[in-house]
């Protein structure tokens, strides 16, 4: 009958996974160790976000908006510490794996969270690209100043950036696949390690640009007034992306409850503190002009303080420690959120299959070539909007998913409540829609071609494949209707139960 087939279409799209039957299930079974605290969390946090966006990107911002990028930093900061607040929320009330991916399953149905993993996938496989490139930068620079060995452009740079293939990034990003398949994993102890390590290089960097301070280089402060002012906050806004991560940790955290928001703001709030006093420092020891056209700008800033070499040296060998990390984080942090949507069905479980080191092999390998060919042929900036883009819209969904799970599950116990809903999050909301409208307009070209195959997928395969819709009828929408809302029958294996384990 058309009208009921109708509506069992409608109500598939928005089939939802129960958050009280997410959080029973990450609990049961093949699920993740409970065993990380709040520090090592905090940490995880600082370790996903400080990589390419200070080490490299603030040059490239820099170019729009001059000495006031230090303003451009305020206001990416700002805009993510309100969807921070969201994350929080949702983090402390659905604590499993699977990040925004889960939150939306449980809250805005199954296409939303759909879309949110299409768009995940984006921001996590363009993140490792990007990232990567920024890491060939600080090889270049490192290679030149020790050795004084010169890798020609051509073998260093994406054709739009003047060579034919970035080779540099793409061995690193082959090389952490390599790593995360044999089922390597940085365990919590060296992550805190190498987050101790990039803090203090960049206070180390703070103090000396205190000692070298040019007060004359921010006198034009602001040459391409507020819009550049803002272009450079949609650019740069990449510096923060990474507190996200600790969301996809949410099955691994001892209590989740507490720990998780102070995690999620905390590394924020330290991260966003820290590259307000870079911003300073850099432009106070070089010329905004130096900076811009640099691929290693931190460096150059270092190199005209008068330190001596050593000192650009030092910051090179961080950078590269830094960015390495990072790379790490997100290529775990994307194989984790497709093996949650192979478990729901969503995508062939056949990428979700464990190796015997239980490691998602065939979707960290598949993303780790994806990832690779993209950093070798696009340029640092195309990349890193499109990975603005997709996160920023990520955000803003999160950002819904707290109004609508207040609205629909009010009594579900919040470890954490995000002050003044609904004002909040649609502050959120409304500060990533601005930014986005700073970016490109082939970025949203890309982007929405990028979600338009994302559909055509969830049309095709992922609708009728999905767990939840079997679970209670048939996932081609003929049979009963889907689970809705909070009572609905038992839904499958979780997104978050059973993910790839991580080493405490
Ligand atoms: N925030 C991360 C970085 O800057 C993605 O590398």
């Amino acid at each position: 009958m058309a009208t009921a087939s109708r509506r069992s279409f409608v109500e598939g799209l928005t089939a939802r996974k129960p958050a009280s039957t997410l959080i029973e299930q990450s609990g049961k079974g093949d699920t993740l160790q409970r065993a990380v605290g709040a520090l090592d969390l905090t940490a995880l946090g600082i370790g996903g976000i400080i990589g390419t966006g200070i080490f490299v990107i603030i040059g490239e911002a820099i170019g729009d908006s001059g000495p006031a990028i230090v303003l451009s930093f305020v206001l990416a900061g700002l805009t993510c510490i309100f969807s921070a607040l969201s994350y929080s929320e949702l983090a402390s009330t659905i604590p499993v794996s699977g990040s925004a991916y889960s939150y939306s399953y449980a809250t805005l149905g199954e296409l939303v969270a759909w879309i949110i993993g299409w768009d995940l996938i984006i921001e996590y496989g363009f993140s490792v690209s990007t990232i990567a490139v920024g890491w060939g930068g600080y090889v270049k620079d490192l290679l030149d100043s020790l050795f004084s060995i010169s890798l020609p452009t051509a073998i260093t740079s994406a054709p739009g950036d003047g060579g034919t293939v970035n080779l540099p990034s793409v061995l690193l990003v082959l090389g952490v696949t390599a790593i995360l398949v044999l089922g390597v994993r940085e365990s919590a102890r060296t992550n805190t390690a190498m987050v101790a390590f990039k803090v203090t290089v960049l206070i180390f960097f703070v103090v000396v640009g205190a000692f070298a301070f040019h007060g004359s280089h921010f006198s034009n402060f602001a040459p391409h007034g507020t819009s550049g002012i803002v272009d450079a906050a949609a650019l740069i806004f990449f510096a923060y992306i990474g507190f996200d991560a600790v969301s996809t940790a949410g099955g691994e955290a001892k209590n989740p409850r507490r720990d998780l928001p102070i995690a999620i703001i905390g590394s924020l709030a330290i991260a966003t503190v820290l590259y307000i006093l870079v911003a300073v420092a850099a432009i106070g020891m070089a010329p905004e002009q130096v900076l811009a056209g640099s691929d290693a700008p931190l460096t150059t800033a270092i190199r005209s303080s008068g330190l001596g070499a050593w000192a650009g040296d030092i910051l090179s060998a961080a950078a590269l420690v830094a960015i390495t990390s990072v790379v790490l984080t997100f290529l775990y942090g994307q194989s984790r959120i497709f093996f949650a949507m192979s478990r729901d069905g969503l995508v062939p479980e056949w990428f979700g299959r464990l190796n015997s080191k239980r490691v998602p092999s065939r979707s960290l390998i598949l993303f780790g070539l994806a990832s690779a060919a993209m950093a070798a042929v696009i340029p640092l900036s195309q990349l890193a909007e499109l990975v603005n883009i997709g996160t920023l819209f990520a955000f803003v969904l999160v950002n819904f998913g707290v109004i609508w799970l207040r609205h629909s599950e009010p009594d579900l116990e919040r470890g954490f409540r995000t002050p003044l809903v609904p004002f909040v999050p649609l502050i959120g909301v409304a500060l990533c829609i601005y930014l986005m409208t700073h970016l490109q307009a082939a970025t949203w070209w890309r982007f929405g071609i990028w979600m338009l195959i994302g559909l055509i997928v969830y049309f095709a395969y992922s609708r009728r494949h999905s767990k939840v819709a079997n679970a209670n009828g048939d996932g081609d929408a003929d049979g009963p209707p889907f689970s809705r809302g909070g009572g609905g029958p038992a839904a499958p294996a979780p997104s978050g139960a059973g993910s790839p384990d991580r080493q405490g």
